[in-house]
């Protein structure tokens, strides 16, 4: 019954996000460029309350390359790409940046969490890096928890857990949890207890 409520409101709010979700679809899917997409996502992120979650919840819903109306975006948070793809059930605090992504079922987003678009996405031959810059989707399992303050560069397994504030800079498996700058990862064995990997 809620999901049902939570669907009708996010239909009604088509309503008043089609002219952001319009172009923003359109300059992305037919020009290549997130100019629109950006804007409208920066200015959404901005509005506050439950009303701004179903604003952004319709906004990605007709935006992104899949996404279900049970997304809920908190204030100040959203996505730098549309080319992103989201499960059921995911939730997302305040002040997180979400690049190319594919989350996975009932994954649970902190605050102030980034999930970058791979490690090499300012890799302009300037600042020192020699590589060609380069974007990639980065797969968040399903049942996944990032923490408050996390970065995460790289895939994340179905089930982990990052601790907040760590930096994921290599692929965690599944059933891990990554804690520190760079994370290491351990495996959970039951609560309360871990192995390092
Ligand atoms: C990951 C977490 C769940 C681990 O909790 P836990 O299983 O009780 O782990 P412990 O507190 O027993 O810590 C185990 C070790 O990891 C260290 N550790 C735990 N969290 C850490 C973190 N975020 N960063 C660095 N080290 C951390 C502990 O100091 C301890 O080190 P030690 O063995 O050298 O003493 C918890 O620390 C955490 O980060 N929670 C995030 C909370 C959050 O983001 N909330 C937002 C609301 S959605």
């Amino acid at each position: 019954m809620r999901y049902a409520f939570k669907v009708a409101a996010v239909i009604v709010m088509h309503g008043v996000t089609w002219p952001f979700a319009l172009p923003a679809r359109f300059g992305y899917r037919m020009g290549g460029s997130e100019r629109a997409f950006d804007f409208s996502a920066k200015l959404l992120s901005l509005a506050p309350g439950r009303l701004g979650q179903l604003l952004r919840a319709s906004f990605y819903m007709q935006t992104l390359d899949r996404c279900h109306y049970d997304l809920s975006v908190g204030f100040g948070s959203f996505f730098s790409h549309p080319c992103a793809e989201v499960g059921r059930r995911v939730g997302i605090g305040s002040f997180s940046i979400i690049g190319m992504v594919r989350l996975g079922d009932d994954v649970m987003i902190a605050s102030r969490v980034s999930v970058l678009s791979g490690k090499y996405q300012h890799g302009d031959g300037r600042h020192g890096l020699a590589r060609a810059p380069r974007f990639r989707r980065v797969h968040i399992g399903a049942g996944t928890w990032l923490g408050e303050g996390s970065l995460v560069m790289d895939d994340v397994g179905r089930g982990c857990i990052v601790a907040g504030g760590s930096v994921v800079t290599k692929a965690m498996p599944d059933g891990t949890t990554a804690i520190g700058n760079p994370a290491r990862f351990l495996h959970h064995r039951e609560q309360g207890e871990a192995a390092a990997v």
